[in-house]
């Protein structure tokens, strides 16, 4: 999508669609709104005296206008006025996107008049409205033969940020932030989406590749021979069921000399089927979903190539599917992972901490300023924060409050859960250094001790997003399926330390 910012009068712009975003309103037209309303006939005027147009939120109505430049404008509603945040102009975006979409005009321009945008700058709005605007025009159609038949909408190509005189310069640069931003999120949402045939961990290998021969980044890539030298048991114990070989990724970007990077590790198993711990059959197509972490981590170095922020910037990504084969690794199997500790398999389910933990101590090599991994690891986690924010743990706390924060600017939020050292208690072994499984009881928290276990030496984050990476129905902002989180916390904690 094309995006652009311009300084214009709202009643003199001419688009086939012009989104204007309102919070909550009595029935009398907002001022604002006036010159408009009298360009376009009154039509904005009526909607409010009649009720039809409130202002709740993710309301939308379109209304063919009578005269003025615009040809329809469709009023998007953002609730309360008092509440009114990056996030609700955000979501304001992504509602008149889909409408876009839907009614296949192609171009959109928004609209926040300043008196509607509560504490958000001009810079807030136009990265939002960008972000937003991808997000809900996002179409997947690739794997449809029918995909190029007439009857297909076009896709909306174009988004016009209009703003007043004295706002434009901070928001074309917002623009450009929030465009990459953007970039980074429909990448991994379409490595989400895409299936588990096709998006094998060879596949992520040759993604990582493709955006280094882009950005111009260093691309390490382990097959299964080199995961071996390497001695990464951990990983190699949830391949062993597979037909499919294993990868480990690792993209370096180096924007700040030789100052230690910012490490972002993300759960690439590309199916999960539970290995001998099956899985029940609802909903295991799901289970695609489960390199979403690793989808996160390219989304965000997408970003980042984009960008090019004064950082240094790893990405590792260890990935294989989870496969129940012949070979696969029973419960109660023992194998040592990288870091020389040894692991009592008791569930072949909980692999996404197996290969993790692999990762963590390989990471060490970096002496890392700082490790986020993002993992949808515990079903535990939906039963906590459902499907509105991602957990998050780590061993620091300033840097646990720096995600939480980067969490809350990109609107994908998380919220932290106690490692208290009795919960550590819960992966003791009677056989190995520890067992995989914590049982139910602080599922989200014992997988986060874990991952401790693998941990030395730098700051870390872990971030649960087992209840966010992926919605299966549909809201008005978001279609259903892979929500991209959290590529754009990722991308906002990068920017944040980059200064
Ligand atoms: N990938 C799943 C977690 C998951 C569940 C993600 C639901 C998204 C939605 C993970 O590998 C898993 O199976 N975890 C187990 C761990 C248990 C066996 C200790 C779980 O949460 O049930
Ligand atoms: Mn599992
Ligand atoms: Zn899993």
């Amino acid at each position: 999508m094309n995006g652009a910012v311009v300084v214009a009068a709202l009643e003199t712009f001419e688009t086939p669609l012009l989104a204007v975003a309102v919070p909550k309103q009595g029935k009398a037209l907002p001022a604002a709104l006036a010159a408009l309303d009298e360009k376009a006939g009154g039509v904005i005027g009526r909607l409010f005296a009649s009720g039809e147009f409130t202002g709740a939120r993710d309301e939308a109505v379109v209304v063919h206008t009578n005269g003025a430049p615009a040809a329809r404008i469709v009023l998007v509603g953002m609730g309360k006025s008092e509440d009114v945040t990056r996030a609700s102009l955000r979501r304001a975006a992504a509602v008149a996107a889909r409408r876009a979409k839907s009614l296949g005009t192609g171009a959109l321009a928004f609209a926040v008049p300043k008196e509607f945008r509560g504490g958000a700058s001009p810079a807030d709005l136009a990265q939002v409205a960008i972000e937003g605007a991808e997000q809900g025009a996002w179409v997947f159609d690739e794997l449809k033969s029918g995909a190029n038949g007439n009857d297909k909408k076009p896709p909306v190509t174009a988004l016009t940020v209009v703003v007043d005189g004295g706002e434009d310069g901070e928001a074309r640069r917002a623009l450009a932030v929030g465009a990459a931003i953007a970039a980074g999120h429909v990448l991994a949402r379409r490595l989400q989406f895409l299936p588990p045939n096709r998006c094998t961990p060879a596949f992520l290998a040759e993604t990582a590749e493709e955006l280094g021969r882009t950005h111009g980044f260093a691309v390490t890539v382990l097959g299964k021979a080199a995961i071996e030298a390497e001695g990464m048991g951990a990983l190699l114990a949830v391949n062993q069921g597979s037909a499919t070989e294993p990868r480990f990724i690792v993209v370096e970007y180096k924007g700040a000399g030789d100052a230690a990077p910012v490490v972002l590790v993300g759960k690439g198993i590309t199916f999960d089927t539970g290995g001998i711990s099956i899985k029940p059959a609802a909903s295991m197509e799901e289970m695609k979903y489960d390199m979403s972490g690793a989808a996160a981590v390219l989304g965000a170095l997408e970003m980042v190539g984009r960008l090019r922020p004064k950082l240094n910037v790893v990405g590792v990504i260890p990935s294989t599917d989870n496969m129940p084969g012949g070979r696969a690794v029973r419960p109660s199997d023992v194998v040592k992972a990288h870091s020389g500790k040894t692991i009592e398999i008791v569930n072949t389910d909980a692999e996404g901490r197996l290969i993790l933990a692999d990762a963590l101590s390989y990471v060490k090599r970096f002496k890392p300023a700082a490790v986020l991994d993002a993992a949808t690891l515990t079903g535990a986690c939906v039963i906590a924060l459902g499907h509105t924010a991602s957990a998050v743990m780590g061993n620091d706390d300033a840097l646990v409050e720096e995600v939480r924060r980067a969490g809350e600017r990109s609107g994908e939020r998380v919220w932290p859960l106690p490692m208290y050292d009795e919960y550590k208690e819960l992966n003791k072994s009677d056989i190995a250094d520890v067992k995989n499984s914590g049982g139910r009881p602080a599922g989200t928290i014992s997988a986060g001790w874990f991952l401790r276990e693998f941990v030395e030496g730098y700051p870390w984050v872990h971030i649960d997003v087992a209840g966010t990476a992926y919605s299966g129905s549909d809201s008005p902002p978001m279609a259903k399926g892979p929500a991209g989180v959290p590529t754009r916390l990722f991308a906002e904690f990068v920017l944040a330390r980059a200064g």
